[in-house]
């Protein structure tokens, strides 16, 4: 990593109206063409929706519960990012295909761009969706600290692409709604991370009914224990302090950040709230999906 563009890793182009890494699109043959297996079990989110924390509660419960087995590895090389791609490093597709089955695949893209594969192997997929304003905050303070991805600029700017859908994987309307609409086609799990913070057990019961797995009760105690905002901030093998400053620099703001719902009204103004809001009912008009701004 020491030669390491980023200028050139801040690029986003469209791929099919969404905005995403250039990198990412120069490969995307590979991506398209990825291959699941049958029980390769997919973690999708919009970026900061709690991928994180979904894929350690996954690993966990692969794990029988057992957090040192999950402390094999970083979560990214646990969970491989499938549209990853770095040059000069192992691409998502490639860390994939050297995973032994069963695999968890992490994924940011929005429905419409996902391979084929999933699909026709029948795959589970675990979505999780967080409320657009803190993701909106999320997502800015992340651009602050990734070095590979585009200044954000001041706050009012960013949300105003953020709103437009001027940032990577594009609009969160379209990923949460594209997602919702489609998640009876398939074997999706749908849940929302409100819903996580304020019963952490009760949505680890959907996931273990969802993957067809029994536990003891002390065992699910002990996942919801172990994957805690607490316990994860303190664990280098999922806060990604492992990665180096020049990718992501944790000086000023850490990717353990506040891990709350409803941190936005530390961020929105009142002018900033209104205009969401207007815009956000518009967006949202024509949709059954509903999210929590707070718990
Ligand atoms: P904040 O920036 O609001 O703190 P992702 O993993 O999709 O990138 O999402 C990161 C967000 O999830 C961050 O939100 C992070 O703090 C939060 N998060 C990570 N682990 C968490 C946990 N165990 N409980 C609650 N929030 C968590």
């Amino acid at each position: 990593l020491k030669n390491l563009d980023t200028a050139s890793l801040q690029l986003l182009v469209p791929l099919h109206g969404v905005l995403m890494g250039k990198e990412i699109v120069d490969n995307w043959e590979r991506v398209e063409q990825f291959q699941a297996r049958p029980d390769d079990v997919l973690i999708s989110t919009y970026p900061k929706a709690g991928t994180t924390w979904m894929s350690e509660i996954v690993d966990m419960i692969f794990c029988d519960g057992d957090p040192e087995k999950c402390r094999r590895e970083t979560i990214y090389n646990r969970v491989p990012y499938l549209e990853f791609r770095i040059p000069g490093e192992p691409s998502g597709v490639e860390q994939l295909e050297a995973t032994p089955s069963p695999r968890l695949v992490k994924t940011h893209l929005p429905i419409k761009l996902m391979p084929d594969s999933f699909w026709g192997k029948n795959c589970k997929v675990i979505y999780v969706a967080r409320n657009a304003k803190d993701v909106a905050v999320s997502y800015f303070f992340f651009h602050k600290m990734v070095k590979a991805l585009p200044d954000p600029g001041p706050w009012d700017k960013f949300l105003d692409d953020y709103i437009k859908g001027d940032v990577g994987y594009g609009s969160w309307y379209d990923h949460v709604i594209g997602w919702w609409e489609k998640r009876n086609d398939y074997r999706i799990l749908y849940l929302f991370y409100e819903d996580m913070k304020e019963d952490p057990k009760r949505e680890i019961r959907k996931i273990l009914h969802f993957l067809e797995k029994e536990m003891r009760e002390e065992v699910i105690d002990k996942i919801v224990h172990h994957t805690s905002f607490q316990e994860m901030k303190n664990n280098d093998m999922v806060n990604y302090k492992t990665i180096p400053n020049e990718l992501m620099d944790q000086s000023t703001t850490s990717f353990m950040r506040k891990g709350i719902a409803g941190d936005w009204k530390n961020h929105f103004t009142v002018s900033q709230n209104e205009i969401f809001d207007e815009d956000y009912k518009k967006k949202m008009s024509g949709t059954n999906l509903h999210f929590r701004m707070e718990i």
